[in-house]
């Protein structure tokens, strides 16, 4: 399978219009190369992968109406090169181990199965360790997980007791990756992978967002809307830059700090809803 990878690279200052014009290409995910990840000339890129029909010189007018100011590269890329960078080993993130189905695991740990294969979520990411360590923590009964990707969060919800999981993602091939690793983990009857947002309840004790920071900010009042009074909210895929605003936009919206952990110039929030009638009175 052949990908186009779209490359912008901008100002520092211009990383903001050039995700908002890969946004609107319709991408579904994006990476951001600049101070806050290792590169120390004020330079910043974005990249983002685009289907490898996509019309490259359609894509460059798009790019110049919205990001003038971005130099726009353009390479087809072979899906089957981000397969070769999974780890053919198990591999131990925090209190857990992923290892591909058939891979001989000599740890005690609880283990969750996952194919190599295109749907971000491998667990190998700083974002995804850092919500596996948080939800580790929680006892999730109903949870929700916001971009699911390969299910692994949805996974790891199901090993700390969910009965019921419901995962989201706008991408098909992450939704089949998800359910295809919930089968392969034994938990189908308690992960329902859908392609949005259920309805706005505060059904689920424990929400997990591990997004991009736009729809971080986008998507609070969607996301809060369903945690339950007194649940837990883990939002990871913002870079630490960008932490003090979204904990206070979720503070808005009646959600405290409850923890807060960082790696490799990424932010992980724990976020907690205290709603008025469980708040201690006063006086
Ligand atoms: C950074 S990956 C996270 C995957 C996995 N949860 C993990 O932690 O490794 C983000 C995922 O969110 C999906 N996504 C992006 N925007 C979304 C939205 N608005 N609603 C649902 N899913 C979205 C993408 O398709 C992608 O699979």
């Amino acid at each position: 399978m052949t990908l186009l990878r779209l490359t912008l690279e901008v100002a520092a200052d211009g990383v903001a219009a050039a995700e908002a014009a890969c946004w609107a290409l319709g991408v579904q995910g994006l990476c951001v190369r600049d101070a806050e990840t290792g590169r120390r000339d004020g330079r910043a890129e974005v990249v983002a992968w685009l289907d490898g029909e996509a019309d490259g010189e359609a894509v460059r007018a798009q790019i110049a109406a919205r990001a003038p100011a971005a130099t726009v590269r353009l390479e087809p890329e072979d899906a089957t090169t981000w397969t070769a960078t999974l780890p053919t080993e198990p591999l131990r993130v925090g209190p857990i181990v992923i290892a591909a189905p058939g891979v001989a695991v000599h740890d005690p740990a609880p283990v969750l199965r996952l194919e190599p294969g295109l749907a971000f979520g491998s667990g190998a990411h700083p974002t995804t360790a850092l919500c596996i360590d948080r939800l580790m923590s929680l006892r999730p009964r109903r949870a929700l997980d916001v971009g699911t990707g390969t299910g692994v969060l949805a996974l790891v919800c199901v090993l700390r007791g969910a009965r019921e999981v419901i995962a989201v993602d706008v991408d098909p091939g992450s939704r089949a990756a998800a359910r295809r690793h919930a089968a392969l983990n034994d938990a189908a009857d308690r992960v329902r992978v859908v392609d949005a947002l259920p309805p706005a309840e505060p059904g689920f004790d424990v929400v997990v967002a591990n997004l991009y920071v736009g729809p971080l900010a986008s998507l609070a009042a969607e996301l809060v809307a369903r945690v339950a009074p007194g649940g837990d909210l883990v939002l990871a895929g913002l870079g630490v830059d960008h932490a003090a605003a979204i904990t206070a936009r979720y503070a808005d919206l009646g959600l405290g700090l409850a923890g807060r952990s960082d790696r490799d110039g990424w932010a992980c929030l724990h976020l907690r809803r205290v709603d008025v009638d469980a708040r201690p009175a006063h006086g």
